[in-house]
């Protein structure tokens, strides 16, 4: 079995993804990786999703955790959060296709879903694929070092 690219993965969400969350954890398809938490949770009550993706981002830095998987209503506000910080590359992915072309062409370090978009059983196989799905570098490379280029 070769080396996982990613083990420890941090994970939160807002009070529109919460059920998904927890659906997501339980996963069997997920069993085996290491979570970090950063929240919210049910009893939380309507939260402000940049706090969350702030937590992921600041996991992610820190290297506590080796990418990161942020959920809300439609994983846009997340990703747009999320993607402030030069070092993130936040990806809001809905099918195969995208799952697997955030990493392999975009080298994706955070994982967005939408969860009031997406069925929880779908969410969890994308969220394998996204996972274990390597970036090709070459020609990708070239245009993600050109990123934060704005002159
Ligand atoms: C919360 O109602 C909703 O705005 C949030 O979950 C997310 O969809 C934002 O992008």
């Amino acid at each position: 079995m070769p080396d996982p690219l990613f083990q420890t993965i941090g994970i939160a969400c807002d009070h529109a993804a919460c059920d998904l969350k927890e659906h997501l954890l339980a996963s069997e398809l997920l069993a085996g990786y290491t979570w970090l938490d950063f929240g919210t949770d049910k009893d939380g009550g309507s939260v402000d999703y940049p706090d969350y993706a702030k937590a992921v981002v600041k996991g992610c830095l820190d290297q506590r955790v080796d990418c990161g998987l942020c959920l809300c209503g439609t994983g846009i506000g997340m990703s747009m959060v999320a993607n402030r910080h030069p070092k993130i590359r936040a990806a809001v992915v809905w099918d195969k296709a995208t799952a697997s072309l955030s990493r392999k062409h975009n080298n994706a370090n955070i994982l967005c879903l939408g969860a009031r978009l997406i069925e929880p059983k779908h969410a969890a196989e994308l969220v394998k694929l996204w996972l274990t799905t390597p970036f090709q570098g070459g020609r990708h490379q070239k245009r993600l070092d050109k990123f934060s280029e704005f002159s």
